[in-house]
């Protein structure tokens, strides 16, 4: 088998057998196959999509580049969630504790921010003493102790994902429905869980910016999920402003409690409810969403999920009196008020470049080995179609380096709209996409 042959087959819209993607994988993760190949090879995949299966084969074979990591010691049927990629989106840590208080076990392995998306691990470090590695044995006994803990990913699950991801990042490659989709769904696959629920974003902070390649990519996952006997529920959510109110990694925990605390009740709650019903329902904890929705807002509201999650956070060495005293957070030195400068509609709030200005406070990476300021980030003070009157506040940036604020301060031109007249607004969540195929919220599948 040449190479070649196969970038110059898939190229021209041929379909690549199972043994000729096992072979390319194993390549190239083992450093046989150069690079400006493996590109290549991504940029025909990128032109000419793959089938179902080509995808279903692809999955498996970048999940089996490296270890499967074996939860079947934890009791109970494990679900797993993951998101494509949002701003002001600390779902994870609500939806953990939330779950785990109605019996489900959560045993989760999460990411690092890149871009102008965040990632779990990054936020949960800004927890004073909290330790996002654990031993494999101490990962398994926590779960079953308190149904719930939330790692780092191990370093050797799925390599062929970390080396081909790194390759699209630099090659325009990235947005791609088969790559996204095996490069997720490997993942999911490996760390172990019996069910996936996933959250694609779709709008501006999203690597999906329309509504048919949104779908088209969760069913593809969905699709795969079957395939490999992973039941996949897949959900298609706005990503055209922040889900929650704070982009930033200790003001996103602060969101997180403020929203375990019952004290926070937007979109962000709501999609939790919703994800977090699936869930249930995956795990065969309830027969109805609606009795998974009904059964997670008693436990939001009794204080239940909190407590949850502050005994993960002491399980994991944090400290748990951030529930109680939120200052126990890094706080940032400076804060600043941008006020809304004319009486108006809130026309549109630009997700990415928020993603991006928080970033340049501090609160993101450039590239993989940046350092971060776990203290930074900006607050957004209005949703999409709420009016509001000259002078009322419309962003706080929260900063430690003059520096930083002032290019950041630079992008607001480009960060909201404001409008006369009332916009068109949109959807939380646009459908959810099961085996059975799409239940219609605002779908047109
Ligand atoms: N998230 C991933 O893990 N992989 C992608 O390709 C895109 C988003």
């Amino acid at each position: 088998m040449r190479v070649v042959d196969l970038i110059v087959r898939k190229r021209n819209g041929e379909v690549l057998q199972q043994e000729e993607i096992e072979t390319l994988i194993t390549a190239y993760v083992e450093g046989q196959i150069p690079d400006y190949q493996m590109a290549a090879l991504c940029m025909a995949i990128y032109f000419q999509g793959m089938n179902t299966e080509e995808v279903a084969n692809l999955t498996m074979a970048m999940a089996k580049s490296g270890e499967f990591i074996d939860l079947s010691d934890i009791e109970g049927i494990k679900v797993d969630k993951h998101s494509t990629g949002g701003v002001a989106d600390t779902t994870t840590l609500i939806l953990g504790p939330l779950v785990a208080a109605a019996g489900v076990p959560v045993a989760k392995m999460s990411g690092r921010g890149l871009g102008h998306t965040g990632g779990t691990i990054d936020k949960l470090e800004s927890i004073p003493g909290f330790k996002t590695s654990l031993s494999r044995a101490d990962f398994i006994k926590q779960v079953n102790q308190i149904k719930l803990a939330v790692v780092g990913q191990s370093g050797n699950l799925v390599p062929a994902d970390k080396k081909i991801y790194s390759l699209r990042d630099v090659t325009g490659t990235v947005p791609s429905i088969p790559l996204i989709a095996s490069s997720i769904m490997s993942k999911k696959i490996a760390a172990g869980a019996n069910k996936i629920v996933l959250d694609v974003k779709l709008g501006s902070g999203a690597f999906m910016k329309n509504k048919e390649d949104a779908f088209a990519l969760a069913r593809t996952m969905v699709n795969i999920g079957e395939e490999v006997g992973r039941e996949t529920v897949a959900f298609v959510t706005n990503m055209d402003e922040p889900l929650g109110t704070f982009i930033g990694n200790a003001l996103e925990v602060k969101e997180a409690i403020l929203t375990l605390q019952g004290k926070s009740r937007g979109p962000l709650r709501e999609l939790c409810l919703n994800l977090g019903a699936y869930m249930l329902s995956l795990a065969n904890q309830v027969k109805e969403i609606e009795e998974g929705k009904a059964t997670l807002e008693k436990l939001l509201d009794s204080g239940a999920a909190l407590e949850r999650f502050a005994e993960m956070v002491a399980a994991q060495g944090g400290n748990p009196e951030i529930i109680r005293d939120l200052t126990l957070l890094p706080q940032a030195k400076y804060q600043w008020d941008y006020h809304m400068p004319q009486d108006g509609y809130i026309h549109s709030i630009n997700a990415e470049t928020l993603g991006i200005a928080a970033m340049t406070l501090g609160a993101g990476r450039e590239n993989k080995d940046s350092s971060i300021d776990l203290a930074v980030g900006i607050k957004v003070h209005a949703r999409k179609g709420e009016r509001r009157q000259k002078g009322q506040p419309l962003l706080t940036f929260f900063y430690n380096e003059q520096e930083k604020f002032e290019a950041a301060k630079k992008m607001i031109p480009q960060v909201m709209q404001i409008s006369a007249t009332p916009p068109k607004t949109l959807p939380l969540i646009y459908g959810i996409v099961t085996k059975e195929g799409c239940l219609d919220l605002n779908c047109s599948f």
